[in-house]
């Protein structure tokens, strides 16, 4: 606190993301990176950008990848909007569609817990509504009626941190019910498993649909992500971008970007490589006695009905291994565990082996 901060300062509350820590033989399960790196073609696309064109401002419009990303999703490039990591662009849709008088937000009480910060950051009136006790979205608590319409309603797809996915008949229901609401939907981890509501686009003027590159694509240190959604939408997003920072993409960023999306062999290689990880990771943890939660992103959350999560974590720490745990409510006894490759999977499953054969 200082005499010299804005009055809403003192009240808002930081997202804390994993730790980035530097250790000897660090395996890093924390913040669910790809274990594999981008695409070839994407580090050869930026480094073909790096030249005498940086002493120019980037294209303003990035129509080029905004092309690019809406041919691999069947939409135009009218209905792609931008952003430095889906982060950035979730804080424009916070400002852009949800401060509407009167009229919240609804969000389910366990998702990505940026979204509260959010809410805190711009006093988004909002709305927690709980999960089912499989922690699954239960479509009547957002479709049904309601005595004022919300604003909107954000969910990510598969969510986080459980890796659940809703179905696309059940985001179409939650559309439908809701039309003069934004229906958000955060599709982060959609790609290693789960039905895109992209497929949706055509049928609801009220969807936006969040993709980052930082995920399947490999490129979390890049900072690319992207919204779909109608042009309307898009005017809003780009109204507030424009207010804020007109370039938030770099030239390296918009070549690499693009080279990755074009690289379809690669995406597919390397989230199937994922995704066949994910399964014998989840097979090897139920077989120590955890419970697994189905899961259609890059990591799993489990449970073990015997061992305190925050213990486990330690002990896995001790071995300069590095998973996510949240101390919140209903979720405090799991682990978040991000799917490695299959070497780095097996030696998270030693040690465990080993943390749980010890007494305690
Ligand atoms: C659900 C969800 N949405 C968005 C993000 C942010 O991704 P980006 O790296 O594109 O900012 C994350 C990052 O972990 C996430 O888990």
């Amino acid at each position: 606190m200082s005499k010299l901060w804005s009055d809403h300062v003192a009240g808002l509350v930081p997202y804390v993301p994993g730790e980035q820590a530097r250790m000897p033989n660090l395996l890093k399960l924390n913040t669910n990176e790809n274990p594999y790196g981008p695409s070839p073609r994407a580090l050869e696309a930026m480094r073909a950008a790096l030249g005498d064109d940086l002493r120019l401002y980037p294209d303003y419009s990035a129509l080029a990848l905004r092309q690019t990303i809406a041919r691999h999703h069947g939409l135009d490039a009218g209905q792609v909007f931008l952003g430095n990591g889906s982060d950035e662009i979730l804080a424009h849709v916070f400002n852009a569609l949800f401060l509407r008088a009167g009229r919240p937000l609804l969000v389910p009480d366990i998702t990505y817990s940026f979204y509260r910060t959010y809410c805190r950051l711009y006093q988004v009136p909002h709305r927690l509504v709980p999960l089912d006790a499989q922690f699954a979205i239960r479509v009547e608590d957002y479709a049904g009626p309601m005595a004022v319409e919300p604003s909107g309603i954000i969910f990510a797809n598969p969510n986080a941190p459980t890796g659940c996915a809703l179905p696309l008949a059940s985001i179409d229901a939650i559309a439908r019910a809701r039309p003069d609401s934004a229906v958000v939907v955060d599709e982060a981890y959609v790609d290693f498993g789960a039905d895109s509501a992209a497929a949706l686009m055509d049928r609801h003027d009220n969807l936006v649909v969040i993709h980052t590159l930082s995920k399947s694509r490999s490129l979390a240190g890049l900072r690319v992500g992207y919204a779909l959604a109608h042009p309307p939408v898009v005017e809003a997003l780009s109204r507030v971008k424009d207010s804020f920072n007109s370039y938030p993409m770099d030239r390296i960023a918009l070549a690499g970007a693009q080279a990755a999306i074009e690289d379809e062999a690669y995406f597919e290689q390397s989230r199937r490589a994922v995704m066949d990880a994910r399964q014998t990771l989840a097979g090897e943890l139920r077989a120590l006695g955890f419970e697994v939660l189905p899961s259609e992103a890059n990591f799993v959350f489990a449970r073990h009905p015997a061992r305190d999560a925050a213990a486990i974590q330690r002990a896995l720490r001790e071995q300069a291994i590095l998973v996510r745990h949240f101390k919140s409510p209903r979720i405090e006894q799991f682990l978040r565990i991000t799917v490695g490759t299959p070497e780095e999977c097996a030696r998270l499953c030693r040690a465990l082996a080993q943390i749980l054969s010890e007494s305690h």
